[in-house]
């Protein structure tokens, strides 16, 4: 069969040079592009402020090949060929690799890695907001054993705080900024096991409103903040949406209590939310689904936001505090998408959260805000084949493969898109693999696909984003943005005449032990114009 190889190799060939740009066969268009590149990054001078402001976004399950192939669809949606396309991250100036393992696990999950990364300890898998001595799931070694995030740290600095997500408020990557939990599957309170209420543990959506005062609270999750049986506004008719606490608590009419004597908006829809004016608002929680939200493209447009409106909403309220914000975003249901083996989904979840960041830079200036993108874990999605330029990222490899049938390009090391048809792969020849239903071919049949063991990107831009550089533990993410905002412990490169401004002779590397001697050099250059 190695003839049929070669004609199909050769064939391949003569096609792609046909498909070949024809400015990229001048090699000036490939020299100039690098220069001017050069250019810029000769330029480039590291931002040494105070980062008045941060912003993390982290896009759950966004691995390296994700980024890509997004990157490439978000091209081919406004019709480029795609693998030129620069998407909003790729801006960043700085870029490191992050090493995600757990504590127990050498391939972990958003709880785990949303305490590294959050509070800045590696911990065990499924536990949130305490260190590792904590067990899974064990309620009375969570005592003593708590840890807080750089939202709390923030908050105690006087900044205002918020969280954006499109998965339920109470799941792993948004509890983590808020709660302390043996378990991150205690979502409310009948989800408790009873020993554990028995010893003293409370529900995550009780933790939201009990703990941190945060300003800004934008999700789904809706069923576990009200009683048993309440209905939900949206599906009235639904069980499965209805309220599910059986301690009788509503926690969004408490929350309203709490905030008496402020501006506090509850809102569940669309409507509901345009009308918010940031301007007058002090605190906003917006939970637009009973559990997760939808997928971006599934989402009713008329009924609940996207999450660049949402990230717009949450950033003008935030905004007002002359003091600044911490912000964590969550493109959260990338993960969820890889899960079910559809890869439409995953990417358009993709080129929706870098939409996001996208409107986070229009909304603020680099020089006072520290924007950090990153993953918590990696997925098993690979990006195979030979396929042309401008080819679809969704499509199938022009070559087919040995079994004489077309592959995709995206497929799963494991998860549900496994399939043997009499001991075959199914055939894709007359399947439309571009659909937002299709799920990809896996090679190890899962329920639900695992997450993968790889390192993540971490990107970062504005005050400090150099830290964010190499190798690097997970955990030490929330140290660098903790000292580049002078927030948390470590502040002894904060002297207090510095106060976080735009002003650019007000930087950390005037505080670092330079501080005093540029002040009396300042003084001296001032005698000597005096005096001359
Ligand atoms: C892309 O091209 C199609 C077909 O030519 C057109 O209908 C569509 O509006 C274009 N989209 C954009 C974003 O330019
Ligand atoms: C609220 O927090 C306080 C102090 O952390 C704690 O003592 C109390 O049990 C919490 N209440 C609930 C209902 O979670
Ligand atoms: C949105 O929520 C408000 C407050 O509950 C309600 O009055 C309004 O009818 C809702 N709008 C829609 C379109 O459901
Ligand atoms: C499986 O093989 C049998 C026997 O060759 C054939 O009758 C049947 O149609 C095959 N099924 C599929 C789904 O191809
Ligand atoms: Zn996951």
């Amino acid at each position: 069969m190695a003839w049929i190889r070669t004609v199909g190799v050769l064939l391949l060939l003569a096609l792609g040079s046909s498909i070949a740009k024809v400015e990229e066969e001048d090699p000036e268009y490939w020299r100039s592009q690098a220069r001017s590149t050069l250019k810029t990054r000769l330029h480039h001078k590291p931002n040494t402020n105070v980062a008045k402001n941060v912003i993390l976004f982290v896009g759950d399950g966004m691995s390296i090949t994700t980024i890509t192939a997004a990157r490439i669809l978000k091209g081919q949606l406004r019709n480029q060929s795609g693998e030129d396309s620069v998407m909003t991250m790729d801006t960043f100036p700085n870029v490191g690799m992050i090493k995600t393992y757990s504590v127990d696990f050498q391939i972990p999950d958003s709880a785990a890695t949303a305490t590294a990364y959050l509070c800045g300890v590696k911990t065990n898998l499924n536990t949130l907001g305490v260190n590792a001595a904590a067990r899974n799931g064990v309620c009375k070694s969570q005592k003593g054993n708590e840890v807080t995030s750089i939202l709390k740290w923030a908050k105690d600095a006087k900044k205002s705080v918020g969280i954006v997500s499109t998965t339920r408020i109470q799941h792993a990557t948004p509890a983590a900024a808020y709660s302390h939990s043996a378990s991150r599957k205690w979502y409310g309170d009948a989800d408790l096991p009873a020993s554990a209420k028995r010893d003293g543990c409370t529900d995550i959506s009780a933790q939201l409103i009990n703990n941190t005062d945060i300003d800004v609270i934008i999700g789904g999750g809706r069923k576990y903040m009200t009683p048993r049986g309440t209905k939900d506004p949206e599906y009235p008719r639904d069980f499965t949406s209805r309220g599910k606490r059986q301690d009788g608590r509503n926690i969004i009419d408490e929350w309203q209590r709490m905030k008496m004597g402020k501006v506090a908006r509850y809102v569940w829809n669309r409507t509901d939310f345009d009308s918010v004016d940031p301007e007058t608002t002090d605190y906003l929680m917006a939970l637009f689904e009973p559990g997760d939200l939808r997928f971006e493209a599934d989402r009713d447009p008329k009924m609940d936001p996207s999450i660049v409106e949402t990230t717009e909403k949450a950033i003008r309220i935030l905004q007002k505090n002359k003091n600044g914000f911490f912000l964590l975003v969550e493109g959260g249901r990338i993960d969820q998408a890889h899960h079910e083996g559809r890869g439409f989904m995953a990417l358009h979840e993709t080129v929706a959260f870098d939409y996001a960041i996208g409107k986070a830079l229009e909304l603020t200036n680099e020089k006072e805000t520290l924007v950090v993108v990153t993953a918590d874990h990696s997925q098993p999605i690979i990006f195979n084949g030979y396929p042309f330029r401008g080819q679809s990222v969704l499509g199938k490899s022009p070559l087919w493969a040995q079994d004489f049938k077309p592959y995709t390009m995206l497929m799963y090391g494991n998860g549900p898109g496994h399939k043997l048809i009499n001991g075959s792969r199914p055939n894709l020849k007359d399947v439309d693999t571009k659909t937002k239903d299709f799920v990809q071919y896996a090679a190890v049949p899962t329920e639900s696909s695992t997450h993968s063991g790889e390192d993540v990107a971490v990107l970062a831009r504005g005050p400090m984003s150099h830290l964010f550089h190499g190798v690097q533990e997970q955990n030490y993410i929330a140290h660098a943005m903790a000292y580049a905002s002078c927030v948390g412990e470590d502040q002894s490169h904060c002297s207090s005449s510095v106060s976080p401004t735009l002003d650019g002779a007000n930087n950390l590397a005037a505080a670092t032990g330079g501080a005093h001697f540029s002040r009396l050099l300042s003084v001296l250059l001032l005698m000597l114009a005096l005096f001359h």
